[in-house]
């Protein structure tokens, strides 16, 4: 059946790889990337996918109400897989406004647009897909593991600003029939994450021999996916997943920051022909994130029993291939890190 399926956000690090999913998986669908190309937007991750026929990428801003409204004239829309977001917790600290504006006020921008929109039409066949963060939770102490029915308690900007996005999914769907399904996934890694965030970040500082600002004592824990895994995840529960129903995605792969760097420092040793120990010696222990929540862990089961998703990649398999990745692509890395990847839009798309 062809579909016009909305993918926002499509030109950041989890967003490209739904997108490149979708795009070759399903040539019978039109997918259009809806992104406003922020500092964490950058359509080079998509070089790969720009000219087949049933991708469009549109330039935009989600808060922009006129602009959605538009966008949802043009395309009439079965689905919206929503992932554009402010993502990083450290900069919800130091810009919390942002947060709300895009995370908040975008989303609920995103929600009339599909309200209106779909009321016309039989809404079965459409669907308001929100792509979240199992940060809403909050954090855990040494046991215990974060289910779907965990109350909601976020601590950082960032999460908060993603918990309210996702209590305004829920209750458009309660309010206004709303068609939805949201997924809570913890922390992702894989190729083509900004170098603001921990694996690109020390990976990249450790090729250019620069320290590794461990926050606080390091030990702070956090569940592993490969991003790939998620975005098969999103596949899934896009086509299968229950209407009104929340799924948490996770690796089951908790690691302790401090254990997990140790492991990335040694395969980059072996990845760089250096002698074992060489990068381990960057490890700094900085000053901590305030609000740092302390563990999170994920209870993927309803995912793995309900649709039969489960994580194809082994850890070690997965920080393997991610290395070989940032460096086989330096010029990537190198792009981020010069701004040079901002121009990308301009050359080939205006
Ligand atoms: P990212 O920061 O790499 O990408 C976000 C994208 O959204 C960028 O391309 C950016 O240009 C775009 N964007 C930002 N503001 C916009 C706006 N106002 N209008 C249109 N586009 C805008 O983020 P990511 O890590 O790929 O995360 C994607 C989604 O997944 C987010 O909703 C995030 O909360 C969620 N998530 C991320 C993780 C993770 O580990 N990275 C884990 C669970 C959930
Ligand atoms: P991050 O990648 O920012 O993801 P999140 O905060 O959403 O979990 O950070 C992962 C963990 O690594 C988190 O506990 C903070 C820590 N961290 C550092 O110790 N140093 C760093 O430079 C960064 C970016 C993160």
């Amino acid at each position: 059946m062809s579909k016009t399926i909305l993918i926002t956000g499509g030109a950041g690090f989890i967003g490209s790889h739904v997108v490149r999913l979708f795009v070759n998986k399903y040539p019978n669908y039109t997918i259009v990337n809806l992104d406003k190309l922020t500092y964490a937007g950058n359509l080079q991750n998509l070089v790969d996918i720009e000219l087949k026929n049933n991708y469009v990428f549109e330039k935009g801003d989600i808060v922009d109400k006129k602009y959605i409204y538009n966008l949802f004239e043009k395309y009439k829309f079965d689905g919206v897989i929503h992932l554009a977001a402010e993502s990083h917790v450290d900069r919800s600290i130091t810009n919390p406004m942002d947060f709300i504006m895009t995370n908040v006020v975008g989303t609920v921008n995103l929600l009339n647009a599909a309200k209106e929109s779909w009321k016309l039409n039989n809404k079965k066949n459409h669907l308001f897909y929100h792509v979240s963060t199992d940060e809403v939770y909050g954090s855990l102490g040494e046991k215990g593991l974060f289910l779907e029915t965990t109350p909601y308690d976020p601590q950082s900007p960032y999460s908060s600003s993603k918990a309210s996005s996702d209590h305004f999914v829920r209750a458009y769907g309660n309010t206004y029939n709303l068609p939805f399904v949201i997924s809570n996934c913890s922390n992702n890694y894989g190729p083509n994450q900004f170098p603001e965030k921990l694996l690109p970040l020390f990976i990249n500082n450790i090729k250019k021999g620069i320290e590794l600002p461990v926050y606080g004592d390091g030990n702070f824990t956090r569940d592993w996916l490969y991003v790939k895994d998620h975005a098969i995840a999103i596949d899934k529960i896009f086509h299968h997943g229950n209407i009104g129903d929340t799924y948490n995605i996770g690796g089951f792969n908790e690691w302790k920051n401090i254990d997990l760097i140790k492991v990335l420092c040694k395969q980059m040793d072996i990845a760089l022909n250096k002698e074992q120990g060489s990068s381990a010696s960057l490890i700094t222990y900085v000053k901590d994130r305030p609000g740092h929540d302390k563990r999170y862990a994920i209870d993927a089961n309803k995912l793995k029993n309900e649709l039969g998703w489960e994580p194809s990649l082994q850890f070690e398999e997965g920080l393997a291939k991610t290395i070989a990745w940032y460096l086989e692509n330096q010029e990537w890395m190198d792009n981020v890190t010069s701004g040079e990847y901002q121009n990308y839009y301009k050359e080939q798309y205006s």
